[in-house]
Protein backbone atom coordinates (compact mmCIF):
# COMPACT_ATOMS: atom_id res chain seq x y z
CA UNK A 1 0.00 0.00 0.00
CA UNK A 2 1.65 3.28 -1.16
CA UNK A 3 2.47 5.43 2.05
CA UNK A 4 0.90 8.98 1.00
CA UNK A 5 -2.54 8.28 -1.25
CA UNK A 6 -5.27 10.66 -1.63
CA UNK A 7 -7.76 12.14 -4.78
CA UNK A 8 -5.43 12.38 -8.19
CA UNK A 9 -6.29 14.54 -10.81
CA UNK A 10 -4.41 14.21 -14.06
CA UNK A 11 -5.29 17.11 -17.23
CA UNK A 12 -3.90 15.91 -20.25
CA UNK A 13 -3.12 18.53 -23.17
CA UNK A 14 -2.09 17.43 -27.26
CA UNK A 15 1.33 16.21 -25.64
CA UNK A 16 0.41 12.82 -24.66
CA UNK A 17 -1.58 11.96 -28.07
CA UNK A 18 1.87 13.09 -29.97
CA UNK A 19 3.47 10.15 -29.49
CA UNK A 20 0.48 7.76 -30.83
CA UNK A 21 0.85 10.01 -34.51
CA UNK A 22 -1.81 12.98 -33.72
CA UNK A 23 -0.22 16.66 -33.96
CA UNK A 24 -0.14 19.59 -31.04
CA UNK A 25 -1.61 22.73 -31.92
CA UNK A 26 1.56 24.95 -30.67
CA UNK A 27 4.69 22.78 -31.23
CA UNK A 28 6.47 23.87 -34.76
CA UNK A 29 4.30 22.77 -37.38
CA UNK A 30 1.43 22.23 -35.13
CA UNK A 31 -2.07 22.63 -36.18
CA UNK A 32 -2.77 26.23 -35.81
CA UNK A 33 0.65 26.52 -37.98
CA UNK A 34 -1.81 25.03 -40.54
CA UNK A 35 -4.93 26.47 -40.20
CA UNK A 36 -6.10 30.06 -38.45
CA UNK A 37 -7.86 28.95 -34.62
CA UNK A 38 -10.01 31.45 -35.50
CA UNK A 39 -11.62 30.41 -38.83
CA UNK A 40 -12.19 26.28 -37.38
CA UNK A 41 -11.89 27.07 -33.85
CA UNK A 42 -14.50 29.58 -32.83
CA UNK A 43 -18.15 30.34 -33.07
CA UNK A 44 -17.78 33.20 -35.46
CA UNK A 45 -15.90 31.26 -37.58
CA UNK A 46 -18.73 28.82 -38.17
CA UNK A 47 -20.85 30.81 -38.79
CA UNK A 48 -19.35 32.13 -41.46
CA UNK A 49 -18.04 29.57 -43.16
CA UNK A 50 -19.74 25.99 -41.42
CA UNK A 51 -18.51 23.85 -44.74
CA UNK A 52 -14.87 24.99 -43.95
CA UNK A 53 -15.25 24.02 -40.34
CA UNK A 54 -16.65 21.14 -40.94
CA UNK A 55 -14.31 19.69 -43.34
CA UNK A 56 -11.82 20.90 -40.82
CA UNK A 57 -13.26 18.10 -37.99
CA UNK A 58 -14.17 15.77 -40.70
CA UNK A 59 -10.36 15.18 -41.40
CA UNK A 60 -9.44 15.15 -37.99
CA UNK A 61 -12.20 12.50 -37.38
CA UNK A 62 -11.12 10.31 -40.53
CA UNK A 63 -7.51 10.77 -39.23
CA UNK A 64 -8.49 9.57 -35.16
CA UNK A 65 -9.70 6.04 -37.28
CA UNK A 66 -6.93 5.23 -39.78
CA UNK A 67 -5.33 2.14 -38.22
CA UNK A 68 -1.99 3.16 -37.04
CA UNK A 69 -3.50 5.36 -34.51
CA UNK A 70 -3.53 3.91 -31.35
CA UNK A 71 -2.95 4.49 -27.61
CA UNK A 72 0.67 4.98 -26.61
CA UNK A 73 2.06 3.93 -23.41
CA UNK A 74 1.36 7.27 -21.24
CA UNK A 75 -2.25 6.83 -22.26
CA UNK A 76 -1.98 3.10 -21.11
CA UNK A 77 -0.68 4.06 -17.52
CA UNK A 78 -2.97 6.35 -16.95
CA UNK A 79 -5.51 3.81 -17.18
CA UNK A 80 -3.26 1.38 -14.79
CA UNK A 81 -3.18 3.90 -12.42
CA UNK A 82 -7.02 4.58 -12.30
CA UNK A 83 -7.25 1.07 -11.71
CA UNK A 84 -4.93 0.40 -9.00
CA UNK A 85 -4.83 3.18 -7.04
CA UNK A 86 -6.59 3.13 -3.81
CA UNK A 87 -8.01 6.46 -4.23
CA UNK A 88 -10.49 7.85 -7.00
CA UNK A 89 -8.52 9.29 -9.92
CA UNK A 90 -10.17 11.69 -12.06
CA UNK A 91 -8.41 11.93 -15.88
CA UNK A 92 -9.60 15.73 -17.09
CA UNK A 93 -8.15 15.72 -21.02
CA UNK A 94 -8.10 18.94 -23.14
CA UNK A 95 -7.44 16.52 -25.82
CA UNK A 96 -10.75 15.57 -27.96
CA UNK A 97 -9.70 12.23 -29.52
CA UNK A 98 -10.79 8.84 -27.85
CA UNK A 99 -7.13 7.48 -27.11
CA UNK A 100 -7.92 7.42 -23.26
CA UNK A 101 -11.12 5.58 -23.57
CA UNK A 102 -8.88 3.23 -26.12
CA UNK A 103 -6.09 2.74 -23.29
CA UNK A 104 -8.91 1.76 -20.36
CA UNK A 105 -9.59 5.19 -18.90
CA UNK A 106 -12.91 5.56 -17.40
CA UNK A 107 -13.34 8.25 -15.00
CA UNK A 108 -12.96 10.32 -18.51
CA UNK A 109 -14.06 14.20 -18.63
CA UNK A 110 -13.27 15.77 -21.97
CA UNK A 111 -13.46 19.11 -20.87
CA UNK A 112 -13.16 20.77 -24.58
CA UNK A 113 -15.53 18.00 -26.31
CA UNK A 114 -14.69 15.08 -28.15
CA UNK A 115 -14.43 14.50 -31.88
CA UNK A 116 -16.61 11.41 -32.10
CA UNK A 117 -19.45 13.40 -30.96
CA UNK A 118 -21.49 16.00 -32.89
CA UNK A 119 -24.52 18.31 -31.01
CA UNK A 120 -27.52 19.44 -32.67
CA UNK A 121 -27.87 22.97 -32.27
CA UNK A 122 -31.94 23.02 -32.81
CA UNK A 123 -32.85 20.62 -29.52
CA UNK A 124 -28.97 20.49 -28.63
CA UNK A 125 -29.07 16.46 -28.48
CA UNK A 126 -25.41 15.14 -28.55
CA UNK A 127 -25.22 11.94 -30.71
CA UNK A 128 -22.03 9.72 -31.16
CA UNK A 129 -20.73 10.02 -34.84
CA UNK A 130 -17.92 8.50 -37.00
CA UNK A 131 -18.56 9.39 -40.37
CA UNK A 132 -18.02 12.73 -42.21
CA UNK A 133 -20.68 15.68 -40.61
CA UNK A 134 -22.48 17.66 -43.61
CA UNK A 135 -24.99 20.34 -44.16
CA UNK A 136 -27.26 17.90 -44.84
CA UNK A 137 -27.37 15.76 -42.00
CA UNK A 138 -30.46 15.64 -39.59
CA UNK A 139 -30.43 15.03 -35.93
CA UNK A 140 -31.13 12.05 -34.86
CA UNK A 141 -33.64 13.17 -31.79
CA UNK A 142 -35.47 16.33 -33.49
CA UNK A 143 -34.78 15.23 -37.43
CA UNK A 144 -34.13 19.38 -37.86
CA UNK A 145 -31.34 19.28 -40.88
CA UNK A 146 -28.50 21.62 -41.35
CA UNK A 147 -28.16 22.44 -37.61
CA UNK A 148 -25.20 19.53 -36.77
CA UNK A 149 -22.33 21.18 -35.13
CA UNK A 150 -18.98 19.31 -33.63
CA UNK A 151 -19.13 18.35 -30.02
CA UNK A 152 -16.21 20.77 -29.40
CA UNK A 153 -15.81 23.30 -27.27
CA UNK A 154 -13.64 26.15 -29.30
CA UNK A 155 -12.61 29.62 -28.14
CA UNK A 156 -15.02 31.90 -26.24
CA UNK A 157 -17.58 28.70 -25.63
CA UNK A 158 -17.58 27.19 -22.04
CA UNK A 159 -15.65 24.12 -20.70
CA UNK A 160 -17.45 20.98 -20.15
CA UNK A 161 -17.92 19.27 -16.65
CA UNK A 162 -16.07 22.91 -14.78
CA UNK A 163 -18.15 21.77 -11.62
CA UNK A 164 -17.19 18.31 -11.50
CA UNK A 165 -13.31 19.60 -12.36
CA UNK A 166 -13.40 22.15 -9.25
CA UNK A 167 -14.93 20.02 -6.81
CA UNK A 168 -12.08 17.42 -8.20
CA UNK A 169 -9.28 20.21 -7.52
CA UNK A 170 -10.57 21.30 -4.41
CA UNK A 171 -9.90 17.50 -2.52
CA UNK A 172 -6.92 16.18 -4.47
CA UNK A 173 -3.77 15.16 -3.17
CA UNK A 174 -2.22 15.25 -6.46
CA UNK A 175 -2.69 17.41 -9.30
CA UNK A 176 -0.16 16.25 -12.20
CA UNK A 177 -0.23 17.65 -15.76
CA UNK A 178 0.80 15.73 -18.95
CA UNK A 179 1.57 17.22 -22.10
CA UNK A 180 -0.26 20.65 -21.88
CA UNK A 181 1.17 23.86 -22.91
CA UNK A 182 -0.24 25.53 -19.96
CA UNK A 183 -1.31 28.04 -22.48
CA UNK A 184 -5.47 27.97 -22.83
CA UNK A 185 -7.64 29.16 -19.89
CA UNK A 186 -9.38 27.50 -17.26
CA UNK A 187 -7.06 24.52 -17.97
CA UNK A 188 -3.35 26.58 -17.31
CA UNK A 189 -4.92 27.76 -14.14
CA UNK A 190 -5.84 24.68 -12.83
CA UNK A 191 -1.97 24.24 -10.78
CA UNK A 192 -2.61 27.87 -9.31
CA UNK A 193 -5.85 27.01 -8.00
CA UNK A 194 -4.21 23.90 -6.42
CA UNK A 195 -1.23 25.03 -4.97
CA UNK A 196 -3.64 27.90 -3.66
CA UNK A 197 -5.28 25.75 -1.06
CA UNK A 198 -1.77 24.25 -0.73
CA UNK A 199 -2.65 21.25 0.23
CA UNK A 200 -1.70 19.21 -2.86
CA UNK A 201 1.44 17.95 -4.44
CA UNK A 202 1.21 18.91 -8.20
CA UNK A 203 4.04 17.61 -10.97
CA UNK A 204 4.32 18.53 -14.62
CA UNK A 205 5.26 16.14 -17.24
CA UNK A 206 6.16 17.79 -20.31
CA UNK A 207 8.44 17.74 -23.26
CA UNK A 208 9.36 21.43 -22.73
CA UNK A 209 8.09 23.40 -19.92
CA UNK A 210 4.86 24.75 -19.67
CA UNK A 211 3.58 28.42 -19.19
CA UNK A 212 2.83 27.58 -15.70
CA UNK A 213 6.08 25.23 -14.86
CA UNK A 214 7.43 27.74 -12.56
CA UNK A 215 3.96 27.01 -10.29
CA UNK A 216 4.43 22.98 -10.15
CA UNK A 217 6.44 21.88 -7.02
CA UNK A 218 8.05 18.59 -9.76
CA UNK A 219 8.39 19.53 -13.04
CA UNK A 220 9.97 16.84 -15.37
CA UNK A 221 10.91 17.00 -19.10
CA UNK A 222 11.04 14.41 -21.81
CA UNK A 223 8.47 12.20 -23.82
CA UNK A 224 5.07 11.24 -21.98
CA UNK A 225 5.77 7.90 -23.28
CA UNK A 226 8.25 7.55 -21.04
CA UNK A 227 8.22 10.02 -18.09
CA UNK A 228 4.12 8.74 -17.49
CA UNK A 229 4.66 4.83 -16.67
CA UNK A 230 8.00 5.99 -14.64
CA UNK A 231 5.74 8.22 -12.35
CA UNK A 232 2.68 5.73 -12.43
CA UNK A 233 4.81 2.98 -11.06
CA UNK A 234 6.79 5.19 -8.64
CA UNK A 235 3.53 6.18 -7.36
CA UNK A 236 1.86 2.92 -7.14
CA UNK A 237 5.33 1.73 -5.30
CA UNK A 238 5.86 5.07 -2.91
CA UNK A 239 2.83 6.93 -2.78
CA UNK A 240 2.46 10.92 -3.35
CA UNK A 241 5.93 12.52 -2.93
CA UNK A 242 6.03 15.31 0.01
N1 LIG B 1 5.47 14.14 -24.57
C1 LIG B 1 5.12 15.09 -23.67
N2 LIG B 1 4.80 16.37 -24.00
C2 LIG B 1 4.85 16.67 -25.31
C3 LIG B 1 5.21 15.74 -26.31
C4 LIG B 1 5.53 14.43 -25.89
N3 LIG B 1 5.89 13.48 -26.77
N4 LIG B 1 5.16 16.37 -27.52
C5 LIG B 1 4.78 17.64 -27.27
N5 LIG B 1 4.61 17.83 -25.95
C6 LIG B 1 4.16 19.05 -25.25
C7 LIG B 1 4.69 20.32 -25.85
O1 LIG B 1 5.93 20.65 -25.27
C8 LIG B 1 3.59 21.32 -25.47
O2 LIG B 1 3.89 21.91 -24.21
O3 LIG B 1 2.77 19.10 -25.38
C9 LIG B 1 2.34 20.47 -25.32
C10 LIG B 1 1.32 20.70 -26.40
O4 LIG B 1 0.85 22.02 -26.27
P1 LIG B 1 -0.33 22.52 -27.22
O5 LIG B 1 -0.03 22.15 -28.64
O6 LIG B 1 -0.58 23.95 -26.88
O7 LIG B 1 -1.59 21.64 -26.81
P2 LIG B 1 -2.55 21.84 -25.55
O8 LIG B 1 -1.80 22.35 -24.38
O9 LIG B 1 -3.29 20.57 -25.39
O10 LIG B 1 -3.57 22.98 -26.07
C11 LIG B 1 -4.64 23.31 -25.21
O11 LIG B 1 -5.61 24.68 -26.95
O12 LIG B 1 -6.10 24.97 -29.15
C12 LIG B 1 -6.62 24.62 -27.95
O13 LIG B 1 -8.51 23.29 -27.63
C13 LIG B 1 -7.15 23.23 -27.99
O14 LIG B 1 -7.20 21.62 -26.20
C14 LIG B 1 -6.35 22.51 -26.92
C15 LIG B 1 -5.86 23.64 -26.04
Amino acid sequence: MPARTGPIVVLTGAGISKESGLDTFRCAGGIWSQVSLEDVATPEGFARDPDRVQAFYNDRRRGLQAQDIRPNAAHEALARLERDWPDEVLLVTQNIDDLHERAGSRRLLHMHGELRKVRCTSCEAVHAWDGDLGAADACLACGTAGRMRPHVVWFGEIPLGMERIADALDRCALFMAVGTSGTVYPAAGFVAEVEQIGRAHTVELNMEAGHSASLFREVQQGPATRLVPAYVDRLLAEGIPG
